[in-house]
């Protein structure tokens, strides 16, 4: 393997787009084609691309001429509905081989795929929904029965929702179709059409800290940086086993869960249950993984388990271990180092920038605790920012960087790489405001040392990051004040050893309710009935008011400072490290 130096210093984008077939005949660049047909074109359709684990029974391969066929046959039932070009198609379904399908069938047929995380409630399916302007759903009779049914009326857009496991006739509408008659009918063979690099290909929601979701465009142009972020950072061999165990319904999923793997002719591995250690130490061991691509709240959990339980298993196959997602504290690195004996590599990366942007590589010593450095082709700066969390511009209007090593600013990267979003969807200002002159603003606050190594120190907004997944407070507060009994509510994120941080809320009650245990615990599952278990508040508070801002809004880091009992006065400290992480490296705080 290429050192970093040297990697960095001969790489190009253009070059890299070169390793990728593209569509025959000129025809342009499509993300199915790259990660499915062309395997077949090229003689190894037969070879395994899925293993996938159901919840209960045996595993069941699928290879690349079954993922061929079967994307190709949701594209022909996609067009049989008149779903031709341009339509957005989500899902709303647990990790089985429908939803993948599914992916690879709408790449194919032109249409844009939007992946909706199945733990979620009604409120934010159908908020995803509206906004995408989806026309079709793919999704269970149950999921359909309890989080769009109700609220079907309010989404015009929809035009057919597929069954995945079939039970149409209990809806008694003949827009809701199961899928499975739908595919058998349709000829496993499509012709991809014409597709444009620049084509809309991915729709992925992501949570602001004010109003609604924001949709993140990605075009069929990413996959250059699926592909080569698979073979620079996860080190994709011809004949390794992967397992990304992040859900489909989150960027990581279909980024490094599907497309990248794929492309690259790596076996995956998907597993359908929900976290179980010793199931997953069992797959790592019985599927021989090579790579394992996971989250810190992950490796938390496992290392709860207990190293005797891992060390019950051989887990001798692997040879890298990489996580994402939320800060790797060094504890958890220097654990899971241990108990799987090859080196672990922290990757940052975000909704919008749609593959992996910093990382550390095997080929590089790894600092615990450091997300590592710029990927060949990426170039990072840090934008100077003032007491506000707004960047400092120069007399040109040019946002300040930061030249010294160890100074806090907000991470900024200088846009152009392939797989960065074409935009907000219906949201150009937002999309304009999250651009600094050639700089994207991530919203993250870091660091960079001597030896260019990046250090994550927090958030620049009020986005929650809760077992690896953002969560927007906004969504949480307006669930909660949908109940009779909450006048206002103001929601943060509590640090939380193992989870990264919990979601709180502070409330404010109308007259006519008594602050008692039974209406918080009557809160707490309206707002998981409306929001679903992952963004739902754990913890709620009753308070008398909230503090807000001249221009009224809720003032969340004094709340967070309070919670946390920091100086109130001083409100640069308030993006705390996680529990565990130790302290020294870690340091954190705004710079003013
Ligand atoms: C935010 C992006 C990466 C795809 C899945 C999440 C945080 C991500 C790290 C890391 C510290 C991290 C950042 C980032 N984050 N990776 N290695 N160390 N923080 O995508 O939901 O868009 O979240 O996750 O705050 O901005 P996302």
């Amino acid at each position: 393997m290429e050192r970093y130096a040297e990697l960095q210093a001969g790489f190009l984008w253009e070059r890299a787009r070169t390793e990728l077939a593209g569509l025959p005949h000129g025809r342009g660049l499509n993300i199915a084609y790259e990660a499915v047909d062309r395997h077949c074109h090229e003689g190894r359709g037969a070879q395994v691309a899925i293993r996938w684990h159901p919840k209960r029974d045996d595993p069941i391969d699928l290879s690349f001429d079954d993922l061929a066929r079967g994307s190709s046959r949701f594209a022909n039932a996609l067009a049989e509905l008149g779903h031709v070009g341009g339509h957005g198609v989500a899902t709303l379904a647990g990790r089985t081989p429908e939803l993948y399908l599914a992916a690879l069938g709408t790449l194919k047929s032109g249409g844009v795929f939007t992946p909706l995380f199945a733990a979620f409630g009604p409120d934010p399916v159908a908020m995803r929904l509206d906004l995408g302007r989806i026309a079709v759903l793919v999704t269970t009779a149950n999921h359909y029965r309890r989080k769009v049914l109700s609220k079907r009326s309010e989404l015009p857009f929809l035009r057919h929702v597929l069954l995945i496991d079939g039970g149409a006739g209990e809806f008694d509408d003949p827009t809701v179709l199961d899928l499975e008659p739908a595919m058998a009918a349709a000829a496993d063979r499509f012709e991809i059409g014409p597709t444009d690099p620049e084509d809309r290909a991915l729709l992925h929601f992501t949570s602001g800290t004010t109003g609604t979701p924001k949709g993140v465009i990605h075009v069929h142009e990413a996959v250059v940086a699926h592909a080569a972020t698979g073979r620079i950072v996860l080190d994709f061999g011809p004949d390794d086993t992967f397992w990304c165990t992040a859900d489909p319904g989150w960027v990581t999923g279909t980024s490094y869960g599907i497309v990248s793997p794929l492309v690259n002719g790596v076996r995956s591995i998907v597993d359908e249950a929900e976290f179980d250690a010793e199931r997953w130490y069992r797959i790592l061991q019985d599927e021989r993984v090579d790579v394992f691509y996971t989250a810190p709240t992950a490796l938390r959990m496992l290392q709860r388990a207990g190293a005797d339980l891992a060390a019950t298993f051989d887990l001798s196959s692997l040879r890298l271990v990489a996580s994402v997602g939320e800060p790797l504290d060094p504890e958890s690195l220097a654990w899971a180092q241990d108990v799987f004996d090859v080196p672990v590599l922290d990757t940052w990366w975000q909704t919008e920038t749609g593959g992996i942007m910093i990382a550390n590589y095997l080929t590089e010593p790894v600092r615990p605790g450091s997300m590592g450095r710029p990927l060949p082709g990426i170039t990072a700066g840090l934008l100077k920012l003032d007491a506000d969390g707004a960047v400092e511009l120069d007399e040109r209007g040019e946002p300040i960087e930061i030249e010294a090593a160890g100074d806090i600013g907000e991470l900024a990267l200088e846009s152009g790489w392939p797989s960065m979003f074409r935009g907000y969807l219906d949201q150009e200002d937002r999309y304009q405001r999250s651009f600094a002159g050639r700089w994207y603003r991530t919203g993250d606050l870091a660091r960079f040392d001597e030896d260019g190594y990046w250090w994550f120190v927090g958030r620049n907004d009020d986005l929650i990051k809760s077992a690896g997944h953002l969560i927007g407070p906004f969504e949480v507060e307006s669930a909660l004040t949908e109940h009779p009994a909450v006048v206002e509510a103001g929601v943060i994120g509590k640090p939380d050893p193992t989870i990264g941080a919990v979601i709180k809320a502070f409330v404010v009650l109308t007259g006519d309710y008594e602050p008692t245990d039974e209406l918080r615990r009557k809160l707490i599952g309206h707002a998981r009935k409306r929001l679903g278990p992952a963004v739902a508040p754990r913890e709620i508070d009753f308070v008398t008011d909230l503090p807000h801002t001249r221009s009224g809004k809720i003032m969340r880091r004094l709340l967070k400072a309070r919670e946390l009992g920091l100086d109130e006065g001083d409100l640069s400290t308030l993006e705390a490290p996680i529990a565990g992480q130790s302290s020294g490296e870690e340091t954190v705080g705004r710079s003013r």
